[in-house]
């Protein structure tokens, strides 16, 4: 700061925190406000002048049992903490705003059999949903059309089609009878999905359908393999040793 402040064109205005992820707990919050409450009165001490506190996100939300704090206990926190500071708050919050208000639907392609369980092979992927393979993720998997509650369930995997064996959305699943062609939602995808994804095996994102009461409009439409390769180029100068020879032409 003592740098910062001396430098031309540079106003020191504040500080910036964000601690992590997924936090089901209000005790790693409270720890780290605690000092950064300190490292501002300190700041103010030496005679800078902060005006703004960027808290960062990190409020978790519940993908199974978790019990995440709730925004007003969270508020509450803030306000006990920072409340006299006189200063601007700047949150910063992504899977508590946005998690729950993302399903990833998806359709039964096959069902596989497999040991120790038979593999519901579905449309979606690794590249649609990464956080299942890239950290074990937990999300939860419902069948769109509900089964009665009587019906017999099986234990299944649940898994992509890209060629690769971390592609499992959901491991050891009971779940109501799967046919190819059903329909299956995964629940709580509005963060770290579709931002995650990717177009691992050439395959198109997919698209993103808003959904408000009975509305529904295509924010992100569907595009189709063509789009998708057409976004690449070839370089000149590559074009230039082969187009007459192949035959190829410059896009
Ligand atoms: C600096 C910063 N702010 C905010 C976020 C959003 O975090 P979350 O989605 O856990 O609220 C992140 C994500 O890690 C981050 O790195």
């Amino acid at each position: 700061y003592k740098l910062a402040q001396e430098m031309p064109g540079i106003t020191v205005v504040g500080v910036d925190l964000h601690i992590g992820s997924q936090l089901t707990d209000l005790e790693p919050f409270e720890e780290a406000f605690v000092r950064l409450a300190g490292l501002i009165k300190t700041l103010r001490e030496d005679g800078h002048n902060i005006s703004q506190i960027d808290l960062g996100g990190g409020l978790g939300v519940r993908y199974s049992n978790e019990q995440p704090p709730t925004i007003s206990s969270y508020a509450a926190l803030v306000d006990k903490v920072f409340g006299t500071l006189g200063c601007q708050l700047i949150f910063e919050p992504g899977r508590a705003l946005v998690a729950d208000a993302g399903i990833l639907l998806s359709r039964v392609i096959e069902v596989k059999e497999s040991t120790p369980h038979r593999f519901v092979v579905i449309d979606a992927a690794m590249n649609d949903l990464l956080r299942p393979a890239l950290y074990e993720a937990w999300h939860r998997i419902d069948p769109v059309r509900e089964a009665p509650a009587e019906a017999a369930r099986e234990i299944v995997d649940i898994v992509g089609p890209v060629c690769e064996s971390g592609d499992i959305l959901g491991r050891a699943r009971p779940m109501s009878f799967l046919a190819s062609g059903d329909l299956v939602a995964i629940r709580t995808v509005g963060a770290y999905g579709a931002a995650m994804s990717s177009n691992y095996n050439t395959r198109p994102p997919a698209a993103e359908v808003m959904v408000f009461g009975n509305q529904t409009a295509a924010v992100r439409p569907r595009i189709g393999l063509d789009d998708l390769i057409g976004q690449d180029e070839l370089p000149q100068w590559l074009l230039k040793s082969t187009s007459v020879r192949d035959g190829h032409s410059a896009r």
